[in-house]
């Protein structure tokens, strides 16, 4: 017995030193029974961790605590819109840098899963393809249309060579060793026709004709054209069977709990319920587990998808938004991968039967040759408790709803409902002691108006436009401004009725707000808004602002969701009057803009201040269009720092962190001793900005002369130190001369110097 377990832990450390980041090349295949890498037949635990979601900083953390938690390989999608925001101009910088991501992934010994897509959904904006590519003239997405491949096949080429420069392919020695082409298309292919089955085939060529050397899946897609592994996302895919009974049973999808929407619950899955998933899936003949999302991370800037995607995307993660264990569920599954593994070289090659067992199921994976067994015990009832007698092999408690596994199919190793491992609850607390940010002092100033007030856009249109089309996503805001001429006094007072596709609508008559609304959760996110508004006779204003709170990623996985409209596209915008009579502004001459004059300003930038008054006077509560600041000190220490917008409504929030290097340097020296300026970094003094001997007065940064010196200090000073890293002078008179101080002075000499 304990030889074997010995066999089984060596070979585990054999197979982490190969996918190190040695740089040897890993071949894979597979067949229905296991992922076969090296010549070893392995099952294998992935989880999502997308790169944009985090820091560069933070992924080493977060692989670490990956691998820790059992983890064979890390997945993430690559997100399109974020790498190409404008046609041909590319962008794979900072948190976009995904060949570091998985260069970083190789350094820790995992494997990476690229989902190329390029349609993403995961919540993202407009589902992870850029705006831009809808407006191509003729396009039509994710379908048998030459203007959409000829993109796709330009972008998903680019990424793949991107990688194989990088040489991170698993045959060139790198951490790739699966990949996927598009995603989720079988669940929405039904309404584009022959045109959606032509294209799945399209895209199984376009991916064969890569030629990377590792295997790819297409999830959900039950007629995945060979060599597509078809594979299951789902809470649960112990009943899923893939395209071919050849090919390896995958989930790449364990939903671990799911993504929030402003207003709406946290949802949690609790850990015992997604164990039980797992298990199953393994009992089932499952060899390939990836959870969406191991780490969820944040949806930073304008990428949270929508409508309504709320800028975490914690997703009840076994890594919590910051990076930190969400226990009990990392350890939990822990200790199910240690179990699983333990027993992978039987799973991987052998035949299962499943019986039913008193009030579970049992299964039992043989060996034919060495007769060595496994079991798992699995009682789906979801109220009932079972105790199995097994004979020999032992009495077992399995809890209503719950998996066994049973090493040797004698000795309970694991139970998906029986927590072994410690639950923590993570605390948000006001920074340190001085309670810094408890202190914040606000200022604030009014969104710049007049222009839209008085109708002022930067171009025309006799209709009402579309939003994203309009504003290219550059903004989540477009204004619509027109005016109308009341001749009849009827009309003076009137209801304004606005019909939009959301998802905030302001409403101003003449100047003034009349109103706001947004479009509730769920559906269709498009609302009227009525308000009873007082009109003038002759010409009066109406501006109307359309926001959008991001673009839609993935409603109900519809087909054709780029199609749906965000914005008053089309309104009616009307005045409806007496007896429901009713004026119709919707191919009235409107003018439009797109963004916020603060925007533009960039009121947010604190580099540049521009001639915005901000003032701390009276700090408006709920007062619409108003951009606030604050500054503060970042705090100490390694934890993660949040913004906690608590009573805040729709905006965006811009937080700048700036980092402090060596300025000014200075040097404070009593008679007698030596003074000492460096600077860092190899820079050299290029400038004194004080130097006094004698009792100068203030701090580094405000010195003062005081009431006597020595004439010669500056220019002693520049002298010896001005062109050098760092200079040493000694503080006597014999060096800066006598000084007009009295006796009872005790000199020192004050230095400020520039780096
Ligand atoms: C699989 O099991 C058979 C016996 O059933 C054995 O001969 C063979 O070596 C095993 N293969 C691997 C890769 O462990
Ligand atoms: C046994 O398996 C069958 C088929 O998957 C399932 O319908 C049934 O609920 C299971 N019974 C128990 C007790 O888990
Ligand atoms: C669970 O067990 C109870 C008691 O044996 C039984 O009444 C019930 O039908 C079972 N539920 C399911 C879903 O099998
Ligand atoms: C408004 O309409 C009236 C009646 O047609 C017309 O006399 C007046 O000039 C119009 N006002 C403006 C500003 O167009
Ligand atoms: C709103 O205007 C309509 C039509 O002008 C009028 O019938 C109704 O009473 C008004 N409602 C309110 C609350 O003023
Ligand atoms: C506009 O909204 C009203 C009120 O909800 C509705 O009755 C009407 O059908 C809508 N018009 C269109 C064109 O959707
Ligand atoms: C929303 O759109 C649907 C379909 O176009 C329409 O039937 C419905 O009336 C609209 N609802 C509102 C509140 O405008
Ligand atoms: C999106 O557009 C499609 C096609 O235009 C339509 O069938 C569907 O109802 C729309 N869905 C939403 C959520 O607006
Ligand atoms: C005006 O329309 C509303 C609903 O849109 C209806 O309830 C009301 O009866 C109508 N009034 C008249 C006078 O037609
Ligand atoms: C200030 O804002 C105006 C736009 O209103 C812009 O043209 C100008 O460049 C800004 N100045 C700075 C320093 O940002
Ligand atoms: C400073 O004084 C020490 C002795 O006190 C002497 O060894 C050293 O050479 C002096 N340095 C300079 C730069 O004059």
């Amino acid at each position: 017995m304990a030889g074997s377990l010995m066999e089984v832990l060596l070979v585990f450390g054999l197979a982490l030193l190969c996918s190190g980041a040695s740089g040897v090349p890993t071949q894979v295949s597979y067949d229905s029974n296991a992922f076969i890498i090296n010549g070893e037949r392995r099952v294998l635990f992935s989880g999502a961790i997308h790169y944009p979601r985090s820091t560069p900083g933070m992924w080493p953390d977060l692989i670490r605590k990956a691998k820790e938690g059992g983890l064979d390989m890390i997945e993430t999608y690559i997100f399109w819109d974020r790498h190409e925001p404008k046609r041909g101009e590319f962008d794979f910088s900072g948190n976009l840098d995904f060949i570091n991501f998985f260069k970083t992934v190789q350094e820790a010994g995992l494997y990476v899963f690229v989902r190329i897509g390029p349609y993403a959904c995961a919540e993202w904006n407009y589902g992870g393809f850029p705006v831009w590519l809808h407006n191509l003239p003729g396009i039509k997405l994710r379908t048998d249309n030459e203007v959409y491949k000829n993109e796709m096949q330009k972008f998903v080429t680019k990424i793949v060579n991107m990688c194989k420069e990088a040489k991170l392919f698993g045959p060139q020695g790198g951490p790739i060793i699966l990949a996927q082409i598009e995603n989720e298309y079988g669940n929405v292919m039904g309404p584009y026709g022959e045109a959606g089955k032509s294209y799945i085939k399209w895209c199984a060529e376009l991916a064969v004709s890569l030629n990377v050397g590792v295997p790819w899946v297409m999830c959900k897609q039950a007629d995945a054209p060979e060599p597509m592994i078809n594979t299951c996302n789902g809470f649960y895919c112990n009943t899923f069977k893939p395209n071919n009974p050849k090919n390896p049973k995958m989930l790449t999808e364990n939903w671990v709990g799911w993504f929030v929407r402003w207003g709406g619950r946290k949802p949690h899955r609790p850990a015992e319920d997604l164990a039980l998933s797992v298990a199953l899936f393994f009992q089932s003949g499952g060899i390939f587990m990836n959870y969406y999302m191991y780490h969820g991370g944040t949806n930073f800037g304008r990428t949270a998808g929508g409508p309504y995607i709320a800028t975490s995307y914690e997703y009840d993660a076994p890594l919590d938004e910051y990076g930190n264990l969400n226990q009990p569920k990392w350890g939990h599954l822990k200790q199910l991968h240690a179990a699983i593994k333990s027993v992978e070289k039987i799973l991987t090659n052998s035949t299962s039967t499943t019986k039913e067992f008193g009030n579970a199921n049992l299964t039992t994976y043989t060996n034919a040759a060495t007769g060595e067994r496994v079991c798992f015990l699995s009682n789906l009832n979801t109220t009932q408790d079972a105790h199995i007698d097994l004979q020999k092999d032992g009495k077992y408690f399995v809890p209503a709803w719950s998996v066994s596994i049973l090493e040797g199919c004698n000795k309970e190793i694991y139970n998906s409902a029986k927590i072994s491992t410690q639950e923590t609850v993570m605390v948000k607390k006001p920074d340190g002691a001085e309670n810094r940010l408890a202190k914040l002092s606000w200022q604030w100033t009014a969104e710049p108006l007049e222009d839209r007030l008085d109708g002022r856009g930067d171009f025309t249109e006799p209709k009402l436009l579309e939003q994203t089309a309009t504003t290219l996503d550059a903004s989540d805001y477009l204004w619509y401004m027109t005016s109308v001429n009341i001749t009849d006094r009827a009309w003076t007072n009137a209801i304004l009725r606005v019909n939009t596709t959301g998802h905030v609508l302001h409403a101003y008559v003449n100047g003034k707000l009349v109103g706001y609304k947004w479009a509730d959760v769920g559906g269709i996110f498009n609302f009227t808004f009525e308000k009873n508004v007082t009109l003038n006779p002759g010409i009066n204003r109406i501006t109307l602002l359309s926001a959008a709170v991001g673009l839609k990623a993935c409603i109900n996985y519809g087909a054709f969701y780029d199609t749906n409209t965000t914005g008053i596209v089309g309104g009616p915008v009307e005045l409806v009057g007496k007896e429901n009579a009713t004026i119709d502004l919707s191919s009235n001459l409107w003018s439009y803009k797109v963004g916020l004059n603060g925007e533009a300003m960039e009121l947010y930038n604190v580099k540049q201040p521009n001639n915005t008054r901000w003032t701390s006077e009276r700090l408006p509560v709920s007062r619409p269009m108003t951009w606030y600041k604050a500054t503060f000190k970042a705090p100490s220490g390694t934890e993660p720092v949040v913004v906690d917008m608590q009573g805040m409504g729709k905006g965006h929030a811009w937080v700048s962190f700036q980092t402090v290097t060596v300025g000014s340097t200075c040097g404070n020296t009593y008679e007698g001793n030596t003074l000492e300026l460096s600077c860092q970094g190899g820079k050299t003094i290029s400038e004194i900005q004080f130097a006094s001997f004698g009792d100068p007065q203030g701090t580094c940064g405000s010195f003062k002369k005081g009431s006597c010196e020595a004439a010669n200090a500056l220019f002693v000073i520049q002298k010896a130190c001005i062109g050098k890293e760092a200079c040493k002078i000694n503080v006597t008179e014999a060096a800066f001369g006598s000084s007009d101080c009295s006796n009872n002075v005790i000199k020192r000499l004050a230095v400020q110097a520039v780096c």
